[in-house]
């Protein structure tokens, strides 16, 4: 089977920016307890006229763009997320029409929550496969701002706002391999967005925290198995951005090269479904991510869920 590989990015932050010190002043925690338990130092949310789809939109604009393809070429849209603003159109709908891709392509949502855009790749490929067609528009996006409660210290000073999205070709003889999970449980909780005001993010942090070491690593070697690569071969490791203490606790176990892992929660918090697609965006940005590279991306998150993929970027800019 023909595999995946990236061609271009884009991004999209909303434009309020949370710190650390603002979330002080709004519940009992302090800059200190959250840097040094999660490495957040603020995150991005939405303005009242933002939104998960409105980001995305912006988002899959500009990996549209810098792809050079006609919206035409692409064979179908997933958005990975698990904060849209409606159910129905659902935020893939929104953006097929928003950028005019073809009426006769699929265009819907994928919710793996922190897992999505790994899932949603999956689907994409999944998709190109069966139906046929070379490209595909893959999104991660979320306004998790809306739904925290605001006044719960376990859980707002976590989570942010943003988008990313991907342009992939598929194509013959390319490193690829994905690898997907899924554990029902209730340790991570988000009503949907109707019944956001009672139903906010509740958490089992350590049971989470526990999930995550013990999932990332071995979906990083699961995929190294199905493409024949070692650690060695990558040239970036993209982890869900939850927290900096997990990504530690994966290179600790896999004896790895810690400059090989990207971080940017800092800056970001967690995105959920947007954190890879963002990370991605900001490495081609800031010329970290050469075309010819390979990477291999992992997430884990509510349902539970998990899923890790390798691939090469080829990239445009
Ligand atoms: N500021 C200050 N104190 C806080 C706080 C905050 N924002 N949040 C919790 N606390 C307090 C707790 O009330 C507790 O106080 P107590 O000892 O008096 O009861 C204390 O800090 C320790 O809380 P605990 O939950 O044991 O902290 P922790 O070391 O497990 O860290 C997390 C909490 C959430 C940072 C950590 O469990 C974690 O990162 N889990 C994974 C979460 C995750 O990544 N979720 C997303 C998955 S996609």
């Amino acid at each position: 089977m023909k595999g995946l590989q990236l061609l271009a990015t884009g991004g999209a932050l909303p434009g309020r920016v949370v710190t650390n010190e603002d979330l002080s002043r709004q519940v009992d925690t302090s800059d200190e307890w959250i840097t040094t338990r999660t490495g957040i130092r603020q995150r991005y949310c939405c303005t009242e006229s933002e939104d998960a789809a409105t980001l995305a939109i912006a988002a899959a604009r500009q990996a549209l763009a810098r792809s050079g393809l006609a919206a035409s070429e692409i064979a179908c849209c997933v958005a990975a997320t698990l904060s849209a603003p409606t159910a129905t159109p659902s935020v893939a709908c929104r953006v097929q029409a928003a950028l005019g891709l073809p009426e006769n392509r699929p265009a819907f949502d994928v919710n793996a929550a922190c897992s999505g855009f790994i899932y949603a790749i999956a689907a994409a490929h999944g998709l190109l496969n069966t139906l046929g067609g070379r490209y595909a528009l893959v999104i991660g996006c979320e306004a998790l701002s809306r739904m925290v409660d605001p006044a719960d210290r376990t859980t707002c000073v976590l989570f942010g706002d943003g988008a990313g999205a991907a342009i992939l070709e598929l194509a013959e003889d390319v490193p690829f391999a994905v690898t997907l999970g899924a554990r029902g449980s209730e340790a991570i909780r988000v009503g949907g967005p109707a019944a956001c005001d009672t139903a906010p993010i509740t958490m089992d942090g350590k049971a989470v925290f526990r999930f995550a070491v013990e999932t990332m690593p071995r979906c990083l070697q699961t995929v190294l198995e199905r493409s024949q690569k070692t650690l060695a071969d990558l040239d970036w490791v993209v982890c869900h951005q939850a927290n900096s203490r997990i990504i530690d606790h994966c290179i600790k176990h896999l004896h790895a090269e810690p400059s090989k892992f990207y971080k940017n929660m800092d800056r970001h918090g967690n995105t959920s479904a947007a954190s890879i697609p963002i990370a991605l965006h900001e490495m081609v940005e800031n010329d970290l991510l050469h075309p010819g590279q390979t990477l291999a991306c992992i997430g884990f998150g509510g349902g539970l869920t998990w899923g890790g993929m390798l691939l090469t970027y080829e990239g445009r800019k």
